[in-house]
């Protein structure tokens, strides 16, 4: 028969392949559309081809026949001079005045500026209103015209997306130049402009949110100025962008450059090549169509600062330097050059529909220490820190695993590891299973680093699936009896319950272990079942079945022992009896279903509103950074003192915070994440609390603060020894094994006895407190670490505690008269 399951998977599959894709229209509509679109294109790029310098000027009335540069658009054009001069402005703090004069012309003698010729990465900075803000007046636009048309008519815009409303926020700007011949402008032998690509983001301080926008322009390889522009179907940005330009010269090159490389993806449009009906769209995957409701668009104007070159003297030397840096970076030969620095831009951005104008904060208007314009790194750079540092948590990946080998070296035998809280090793290896899907999935996207990426996830992978699971498995093995004795108690504490309240009866909820732990466990499931509406027992005023006074026939189920002596209390437990804890095997599964859903969720997350998405991942990294909460939880319930390693314990805190340590405390991490010392500190204080908890169960006792009515009886070990009438609990031994009547009687005299422990044959003296020296107020506190010396079994055996451990940990009965122990 087959699985119901096998053939949901097999019909979601064909959906997947036979669906068609997303976006795609019937052939002659598609057909009509390219035909329009590039009949448009065309008209735009003659008109680029046809004008001049100053064609476009709204102060003196001139337009351009393109969508959005028309005077009956309404769009706030006569703010553009204003934008120029704030960008001239900009160019001239981050140049010199001198080198100004440098837009206007290429012919120029003076030595080439020491600036980057390829900007590829990514700048952080953030955004302020412009100064010239207030003098732009938002354009009453006539909604109407911008209403997209849906299945049943025209759809009613209030406001166009990606508007800015804040007066602050972050900016992130990502660049890429593409190394080709085709997008680069030659003039005689020297590179004068390149085609960019750049996509920006745009964050609002007070909302929270951010929206990404794609451009296209031009990087003036000489001055390091860049021109960016949207293009929409209301607003033909990268057909008049040259007229954007802050110079005739840079006009002409603009033109030069864009007639070019418009023209050739125009014909690659029309020519097949190309699918796309929006080649400059700017949704950030570049797809057409996929928001109906129209965006703001935006022309930006980027100034790159100068590169600080240490160590040479102003002049044509730097620049050399620098392209020399520029190519070994890119291509290196090993040769030894300074280190890398910041690139910096400054940007002002201008939406003519939405009316808004944006600045990078930054001097001079700003101090340097409050917010320095736009920075980052060049990707080649960004690369090799990401490397460097990937080596580094590979590092702490296998002191990690050092730690846990040694920890399973440690607890080989099945006492030891029953001691052990399946949960706490569950997190952690759930912990390594996130870290290797984690970056499996970023190595996709990475090409550039995807040896290391791979390198360190297969570190992660082994320690998960060859150690971690392997000693879960082990102790999920030696834990079964103790989760079955739980199970049983459980159900009869149930049936008792069920058999004394008249009322339906409140069921306590699941054990304090439960609830940390990521896993639901599966001792809770059969309190889960019997808690269900449909099994709640009958009220005592229902027919009772046993109330025919005939002795009931049980069959008893050949299974489960336990389940006979169960029987004769109710009917139920029979049913009950069937379903046993889940096996392994479905905890593996249920295992790398909560990973999934967190790596599905987490990945969600990514798309956020910043703040949101940081508390969900500070939450999560609380969450995972509890795993030592199940252990004390146990050594708690078992009163057991001794389950971990020192040494795994101290490791696994320190290794496991590294990671958090570096993303909140460490500025220039790879993923430019804020600093935030106070979310660390939590972090950290949270792990310092737990293992300070762990300790003091080591040192005062597992169960120190919590009243003894919330955890089940547990045996002592460690008893105070009392010698008087009402409480005489002495070990035997104690009157017949006095070496000498001296020593004896000296050490009764401080309140001591001694006795032989017979596993090392040696003395062992111990405190005793008789009716005298309790009179005399001798504080039961100062026995505290004193009676951890010894122990005392339940069959009045009494060892030195070393001893008694070490024989423990490979067999549970007493060395002297074989009673069986309770487990440490
Ligand atoms: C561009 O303009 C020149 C004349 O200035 C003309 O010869 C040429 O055909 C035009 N090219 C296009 C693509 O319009
Ligand atoms: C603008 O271009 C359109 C389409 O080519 C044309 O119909 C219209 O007459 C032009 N307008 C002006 C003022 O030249
Ligand atoms: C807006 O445009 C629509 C058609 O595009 C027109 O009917 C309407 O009168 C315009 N509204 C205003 C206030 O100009
Ligand atoms: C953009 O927001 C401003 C307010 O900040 C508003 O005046 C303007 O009309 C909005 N523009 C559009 C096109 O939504
Ligand atoms: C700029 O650098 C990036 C990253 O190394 C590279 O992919 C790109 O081809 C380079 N572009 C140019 C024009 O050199
Ligand atoms: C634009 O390109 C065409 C050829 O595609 C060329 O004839 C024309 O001169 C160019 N115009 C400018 C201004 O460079």
């Amino acid at each position: 028969m087959a699985d119901p399951r096998a053939i949901v998977a097999l019909v979601i599959l064909l959906f997947i392949f036979f669906s068609p894709p997303p976006g795609q229209e019937p052939l002659v509509r598609a057909r009509s559309r390219l035909e329009h679109v590039v009949t448009t294109e065309h008209h735009d790029l003659t008109i680029l081809n046809q004008t001049r310098f100053g064609d476009f000027d709204p102060v003196q009335n001139k337009w351009l026949n393109m969508s959005g540069f028309r005077e009956d658009d309404l769009f706030a054009w006569q703010a553009l001079p204003l934008v120029k001069e704030r960008a001239r402005h900009q160019v001239a703090h981050a140049l010199g005045h001198d080198n100004l004069a440098r837009l206007g012309s290429g012919e120029d003698d003076r030595p080439a500026l020491p600036l980057y010729r390829n900007v590829t990465g990514t700048m952080y900075g953030k955004w302020v209103r412009s100064p010239v803000q207030t003098s732009v007046v938002p354009p009453r636009l006539n909604m109407t015209e911008y209403s997209p048309v849906g299945p049943f008519g025209p759809i009613p815009v209030r406001s166009f997306n990606k508007n800015v409303t804040a007066k602050s926020g972050s900016l992130e700007v990502w660049f890429e130049e593409a190394d080709t011949q085709e997008t680069l402008l030659w003039h005689g032998d020297r590179r004068v402009a390149r085609e960019v690509k750049a996509q920006i983001s745009v964050g609002d301080a007070e909302a929270g949110d951010s929206w990404d926008s794609r451009l296209f322009g031009i990087h003036f390889l000489d001055t390091g100025n860049i021109m960016l522009a949207t293009t929409t179907d209301k607003f033909a940005g990268i057909f008049a962008l040259p007229h954007m330009a802050l110079s005739d010269y840079n006009y002409h090159s603009a033109q030069r450059l864009l007639n070019r490389t418009l023209g050739m993806t125009i014909r690659d449009q029309e020519d097949g090549y190309l699918q796309s009906f929006s080649p400059w769209a700017p949704t950030p995957d570049g797809s057409s169509d996929s928001s109906p409701s129209p965006t703001c668009d935006l022309i930006v104007y980027l100034q790159q600062h100068l590169v600080p070159v240490p160590g040479v003297k102003p002049g044509p030397d730097q620049e050399t330097l620098l392209s020399f840096i520029e190519q070994e970076i890119r291509f290196p030969t090993g040769a030894s050059i300074p280190a890398t620095q910041h690139i910096a831009f400054s940007m002002v951005a201008f939406s003519p529909d939405c009316g808004f104008v944006l600045e990078s904060k930054g001097p001079p208007d700003f101090a340097p220490q409050e917010a320095n314009h736009l920075r980052g790194l060049k990707l080649e750079v960004e690369y090799e820190r990401a490397r460097r540092h990937l080596l580094l948590f590979a590092a702490i990946m296998s002191g990690q695993l050092f730690f846990f080998l040694r920890q399973m070296r440690d607890a080989s035998t099945p006492s030891t590891r029953s001691r052990i809280s399946f949960y706490t090793i569950s997190m952690l290896s759930l912990g390594d299973g996130f870290i290797t899907m984690v970056l499996c999935l970023i190595s996709l996207f990475i090409q550039a680093l995807w040896v290391p990426l791979i390198a360190t996830a297969f570190l992660a992978f082994m320690s998960v699936s060859f150690f971690g699971m392997r000693f879960l498995m082990d102790i999920w093995a030696v834990q079964a009896p103790e989760r079955e004795r739980r199970e049983r108690q459980e159900r009869q504490r149930i049936q008792q319950l069920a058999a004394t309240t008249v009322a339906p009866p409140t069921i306590p909820s699941g054990t304090m272990e439960n609830a940390p732990a990521q896993i639901s466990t599966p001792s809770q499931m059969p309190v889960i079942t019997a808690a269900g509406a449909e099994t709640l027992p009958p009220p005592v005023t229902a027919p009772r079945p046993i109330d025919t006074g005939a002795t009931p026939v049980f069959i008893p189920s050949d299974q489960d022992t336990q389940a006979e002596e169960d029987a004769p209390n109710t009917a139920a437990t029979g049913v009950e009896a069937g379903q046993r804890a889940p096996g392994f095997g479905s905890l593996y599964t249920r295992f790398y279903f909560l990973l999934l859903v967190t790596l599905f969720l987490s990945l969600n997350a990514t798309s956020w509103p910043p703040a949101l998405r940081r508390g969900y991942f500070t939450i999560l990294a609380f969450c995972y950074l509890s795993f030592w909460v199940p252990q004390i939880h146990r050594n708690c319930m078992r009163n057991c003192r001794h389950a971990l390693r020192w040494d795994f314990v101290a490791g696994e805190s320190l290794l496991r915070l590294m990671p958090f340590a570096y993303f909140y405390g460490y500025e220039q991490n790879v993923l430019f994440a804020a600093v935030d010392l106070i979310d660390l500190g939590v972090l950290a204080g949270w792990i310092w609390i737990q293992v300070l908890l762990l300790l003091s169960q080591e040192i005062i006792g597992p169960r120190w603060f919590v009243s003894g009515t919330w955890v089940p009886p547990a045996y002592d070990y460690h008893p105070i020894l009392r010698d008087d009438e009402e409480a005489n609990n002495l070990p035997i031994g104690a009157t017949t094994s006095t070496p000498s009547p001296e020593q004896a009687k000296e050490a009764k005299d401080k309140g001591k006895r001694v006795f032989d422990c017979a596993i090392c044959m040696h003395e062992i003296e111990v405190p005793v407190l008789n009716g005298e020296s309790a009179a005399e107020g001798i504080t039961t506190g100062s026995l505290v670490l004193e009676r951890r010396k010894y122990m005392v079994t339940p069959c009045r055996h009494i060892f030195h505690s070393s001893c008694l451990e070490g024989w423990m940990k490979f067999r549970l009965v007493c060395p002297i008269d074989r009673e069986e122990l309770p487990p440490l």
